[in-house]
């Protein structure tokens, strides 16, 4: 089954990486003037994707909906509408606030959910209008939310795809271990740490990115929590780095998120001279 629905919703690429591709350029632009209000969409202050938790309210009003239509009671079922309506507006702020920091298969996927959403928004509308248009009209209005109903279940579904199978803003260090030892680093060959700018080293299978400064050495892992990018090639910025894939900003002093997309803190390491008085070594911070 799983296996039949990612075959079907992979064969839309056609229409939907184009199309995505154009919504992303003009979502970039538009987002690019207000990093806050990204930033509040995005969940940071949260410390989880607000888009995951604010989906979760439509979905359910828009349920009470068909409760209350095949329960008989229309004025309950027309003010659950409107209530489910304006929470989906408010859903999809902090979706297109993801949307615009999503690549690949996942922005093909995202899509295809928001696609699915647009139209189930536009079949409530529809259906609203006819509602409070009139009361002795009540057959197609309540067939045009039904088949609302059916596609934000499917829009549900490939959303739910999006992170669960593709891990879209998902931690990327939801699975690593906060371990105590203290590990070598490898310095790469480099004769030693350089001062005052971004350096990658390697304690174990773990990569470091390094900001040293004198006998201080700032570190962070070196894979953004945000979706992988490589924070050593990005910019250094007053104790902050910043990721060079979508502009997540961490400080270097405990990696705390500063600015989204990410909505997770990034890993932090401890950097000592090495017991054996050759080279260094890290061990993670706790918490
Ligand atoms: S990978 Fe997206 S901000 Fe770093």
């Amino acid at each position: 089954m799983a296996r039949f629905l990612t075959r079907l919703i992979d064969a839309q690429a056609f229409w939907a990486r184009p199309f995505g591709d154009f919504n992303h350029r003009w979502l970039s632009a538009l987002f690019r003037r207000m990093w806050t209000i990204k930033d509040l969409l995005h969940g940071r202050w949260l410390g989880h994707p607000l888009h995951a938790a604010s989906t979760d309210l439509p979905i359910g009003v828009l349920t009470l909906v068909v409760v209350f239509d095949v329960l008989g009671q229309p004025g309950a079922a027309d003010v659950a509408l409107i209530a489910g309506i304006v929470l989906m507006l408010l859903s999809a702020l902090s979706g297109a606030a993801d949307y615009s920091d999503t690549d690949g298969t996942a922005r093909i996927r995202a899509t295809v959910h928001a696609t699915l959403m647009v139209v189930a928004l536009v079949l409530y509308a529809v259906s609203l209008a006819m509602r409070l248009g009139s009361s002795e009209v009540r057959t197609l209005p309540i067939v045009l939310s039904v088949v609302g109903y059916l596609l934000v279940t499917a829009g549900a579904f490939v959303g739910g795809d999006v992170a669960y199978v593709l891990g879209n803003m998902v931690n990327r260090h939801a699975f690593r271990g906060t371990g105590t030892k203290w590990v070598a680093l490898d310095l790469g060959g480099a004769a030693d740490i350089p001062e005052g700018q971004l350096f990658k080293a390697t304690a174990g299978a773990n990569s470091l990115v390094l900001v040293r400064t004198g006998e201080t050495i700032l570190a962070l892992h070196e894979t953004c929590a945000h979706a992988g990018g490589p924070l050593a090639e990005g910019k250094l910025l007053d104790g902050v780095v910043e990721c060079p894939w979508h502009g997540s900003r961490f400080r270097l002093a405990d990696g705390h998120a500063m600015r989204g997309p990410t909505v997770y803190d990034q890993p932090r390491y401890e950097v000592r001279r090495a017991e054996s008085g050759a080279g260094w070594e890290a061990r993670r911070t706790q918490g």
